[in-house]
Formats: C-alpha cells, sequence, structure tokens
C-alpha cells in the first residue's frame, strides 16, 4: 500500500520539466514487436505502467531493458521469436497490454490475449480493436477469457471506428502495418499519442499518412527496420501541473511542453482567470485569485481530455459560482468527487455531468485513490486543503502515470511523502 502524505497551502513557485508521454510510450513499446532487430526510445517515462509494458515483451520473447541513467531510454532486441500468447496476469494489471494484439497478430499470424476487463472508470470493451482485425481478414475467437485472433494474411480494408479510440485506431495502425495492400481507418482518433505510434512506425519504415486526422491510411509493407526514437512530452502530466499552479495560486513554468497539445487545456483555463504564456516549448501558469465558475465537457482530441476531467474538477470546487463537468467519454469517472466531498467539496452527480459549487478552502482528510486520474485529483486538493491530507493508493495508481511526482512538487515547495 502507498500513502501520499501532503500538508497544504503552499503556493507552488519555480520549474519543472515534463516527462515523457505515458500513452504514446505504451503503444510505442508494444509496436516493437514489429520491428527486427534493436530498437531504442528515448525519454520513456520511469512508471509502473511501462515496467509492466516491458514484462509483457519479455514475457512475449522480447529482451527490454531500461536505462535511467541514458535519457530514460528502452532498448529492446526483437529476434523474430516473439510468442503468440500474452500472460493474464500482466494483461488484466493494465488495459493497454492489450494492444500487443495486434503486432503479435501481423507477426506470426495468430495471437491469444486475455480479455483486460473493466477498470474503475468503465466497462472499456475492446470491440472496436476486434471490428479493425477482422475487417483486415483475422478469425475472432473468445475461449476463456482469451481472445483469440487468426489470420493467414491481413489483407488492407477500410475500418470505420463508431468511436475514435485511441486504442483501436493504434491496434489497427500496427496490425495494418504489415499486411498486404492499404488500410483506412475512418474517424480514427486524433490524439498526439496517435501520431507519436505513427511517426514511430513510419521512421521504421512502415508507410503511415494522416495519423492526427479523422482519417488514417496505412500502406503495408514487408518488413520493419530497427530504429531510434523520442517519446513526446506527456500532455495529461503538464495539464495536472499546470491545474496544480492555477490551484494553489503560484507561478509556474513547465517546461518541455508541446503547447500545441495542451491548446484546449490553457483554453479552459484561461476561461477560469488562470494566466498562461506560452515560450516555444514552455508555458507559464499563474493565478492570484480564485478560479472562476466554467462549464467543460470531455471529448476525444482535440476537445477537453477525459484524463484530465478529475484535476480540473478539482480546480473548479474552489471557483466562484457554480461549474459543470460533463464525462462523455467514459461512463464511471467520477469516483473521485466522493473523495473530494469529504473534504469540504460541494459536488452533486446528476447523470454525465458533475455540478460544482465553488466553496472557499477544502480541508484535509483521509482519502482513497480509485484510479490513476482521480489520484491525481486528490493530491491536487491535497496542495490547497487546510492540514495533512492521506491520499491511500492502495494499487499505487498515482506511480503508474506520474514520474517523481513527490520529488517533482517537493522541488517546488510542497511537504509531501509517499511512505
Ligand atoms: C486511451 C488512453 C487513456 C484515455 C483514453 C481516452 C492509453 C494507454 N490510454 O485509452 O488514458 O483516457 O484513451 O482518451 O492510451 N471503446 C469501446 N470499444 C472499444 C474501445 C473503446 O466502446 O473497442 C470506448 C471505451 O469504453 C471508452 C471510449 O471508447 O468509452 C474511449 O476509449 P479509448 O479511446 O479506446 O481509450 P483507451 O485507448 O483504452
Amino acid at each position: 500500500m502507498r500513502r501520499v502524505l501532503i500538508k497544504g497551502q503552499t503556493k507552488l513557485e519555480g520549474e519543472v520539466k515534463i516527462s515523457g508521454s505515458k500513452n504514446a510510450a505504451l503503444a510505442i513499446l508494444a509496436a516493437t514487436i514489429l520491428v527486427p532487430g534493436k530498437t531504442v526510445i528515448r525519454n520513456v517515462p520511469d512508471l509502473l505502467d511501462v515496467k509492466t509494458i516491458i514484462r509483457v515483451l519479455r514475457a512475449l520473447g522480447l529482451r527490454a531493458e531500461y536505462s535511467r541513467s541514458q535519457d530514460n531510454t528502452v532498448e529492446v532486441w526483437n529476434n523474430n521469436g516473439v510468442k503468440h500468447v500474452a500472460p493474464y496476469e500482466l494483461v488484466t494489471r493494465m488495459r493497454a497490454s492489450f494492444f500487443v494484439i495486434g503486432p503479435i497478430l501481423a507477426k506470426k499470424k495468430l495471437a491469444k490475449v486475455p480479455l483486460p476487463g473493466g477498470c474503475a472508470i468503465g466497462s472499456r470493451p475492446v470491440n472496436l480493436h476486434l471490428k479493425g482485425l477482422e475487417a483486415l481478414g483475422a478469425e475472432v475467437q473468445m475461449e476463456h477469457g482469451f481472445v483469440i485472433v487468426k489470420a493467414e494474411k491481413l489483407i488492407g480494408n477500410m475500418v470505420y471506428l463508431d468511436f475514435p479510440s485511441v486504442g483501436a485506431t493504434e491496434t489497427i495502425m500496427m496490425a495494418a502495418a504489415l499486411a498486404d495492400g492499404t488500410t483506412t481507418i475512418e474517424n480514427a482518433a486524433r490524439e498526439p499519442e496517435v501520431i507519436d505510434l505513427a511517426n514511430f512506425l513510419n521512421r521504421a519504415g512502415a508507410k503511415i499518412t494522416g495519423a492526427g486526422t479523422e482519417e488514417v491510411k496505412i500502406q503495408g509493407v514487408a518488413e520493419l527496420k530497427p530504429v531510434e526514437h523520442g517519446v513526446i512530452p506527456d500532455r495529461i502530466e503538464a495539464g495536472t501541473f499546470m491545474v496544480a499552479a492555477a490551484i494553489t495560486r503560484g507561478n509556474l513554468k513547465i517546461l518541455d511542453v508541446i503547447p500545441d497539445h495542451v491548446e484546449t487545456i490553457m483554453h479552459k483555463l484561461q476561461e477560469a482567470g488562470v494566466k498562461t504564456e506560452v515560450c516555444n516549448n514552455q508555458i507559464m501558469v499563474s493565478a492570484a485569485d480564485a478560479p472562476k465558475a466554467i462549464d467543460v465537457k470531455t471529448l476525444p482530441y482535440p476537445g477537453f481530455p477525459t484524463d484530465m476531467q478529475p484535476q480540473l474538477t478539482t480546480l473548479l470546487c474552489l471557483a466562484k459560482g457554480t461549474s459543470m463537468v460533463t464525462e462523455t467519454v467514459f461512463e464511471n469517472r467520477f469516483m473521485h468527487i466522493h473523495e473530494l466531498n469529504r473534504m469540504g467539496a460541494e459536488v452533486k452527480l446528476e447523470g454525465q455531468s458533475a455540478i460544482i459549487k465553488g466553496v472557499a478552502g477544502l480541508s484535509s482528510a483521509p482519502v482513497k485513490v480509485s484510479d490513476l486520474r482521480a489520484g491525481a485529483a486528490l493530491v491536487l486538493a491535497g496542495l490547497v486543503a487546510e492540514g495533512e491530507t492521506i491520499i491511500e493508493d492502495r494499487d499505487h495508481h498515482i506511480e503508474r502515470g506520474y514520474e517523481k511526482l513527490d520529488k517533482k512538487l517537493k522541488a517546488l515547495g510542497v511537504d509531501i511523502k509517499m511512505i
């Protein structure tokens, strides 16, 4: 069990460097299954989820080593001996491990991967991943909790996604990279992590165009070649620190961020009265006053990210007036609300919306983390609460997605301990 202790009410001041993107790194690491020889990936965040995908790669027969000392690099050696069965205990621990299904199928013509199951934020099915693989000619079967996909040959086709799912877009891109002919994904996810995966694959010799738009085309190639790639910065970590500056009425310089990737987050913060200023790959964020109440709806990129909803909700708990936050991406992503209310917030849930009546302050309380971004929301609440907040993070959710969060916050003046 991990406990985070925070003594609140310190203004955050200084500079913070953003780590590599967790979600981009996970997809790219899964894609190394497609690449023969040695692949080098830089700027990979040192996170529990990254350790999990590395363990999945090892279980599949690849050699993968993480080096903190060399720019957070992962080296993967793939001698084409990939196994077709992904281990149950790892895939059920982290949903993104399911993304290996596409590359295993492309390499082995057969993949057996456990269904990832639901999680705290919703049921999270994989029907769109499978619809895509079927369109490429795979036969899909369910057996004893595993998905088995088979295809003698994957053949390019048109796939329409009913929802622009990030994972499904990535799965199809990876499977189609080595297929015969051209695949077109319509209503594809446009998230920056999808673009980073496409850039990685293209560097390795794939022919993908349109990543970042709603129509992605993948012209299959016979083989990929070893490659080096640096992962993009984590826009959700950057957004979380932007909210941390705003909520503590501090003044932060956020380094190593791609401002375009956090544009919607910046717009919403500006609407709430937070000052933001962009200079190349740095963003200055400051706030002198309580935020203004605003309404927010989560949407696929370039809309407001669902992965920032809990953090923004926490900020709006302290706004002047009543805000409404509507979650449209996941059906059950309000677990943090009950905990925030225990800290003195006044939030009511009405269907998929949270109605947030701003209060003047929060007070510390023991609270529990249900999922990664709910954990971030509670850390943010702890930063402003009066007294010492004790956050119980039984499953180490926060470390799944935030690299050295305690050290980064300590350097900005926060009294925080992770024990
Ligand atoms: C990815 C991110 C996650 C982020 C999410 C949405 C990774 C590792 N994780 O998750 O942090 O919150 O995008 O931005 O990149 N859906 C289906 N059928 C499917 C797939 C998805 O109905 O086959 C639904 C999901 O239940 C959800 C919505 O589509 O309601 C969005 O999910 P998706 O974009 O697939 O999220 P992930 O790729 O799992």
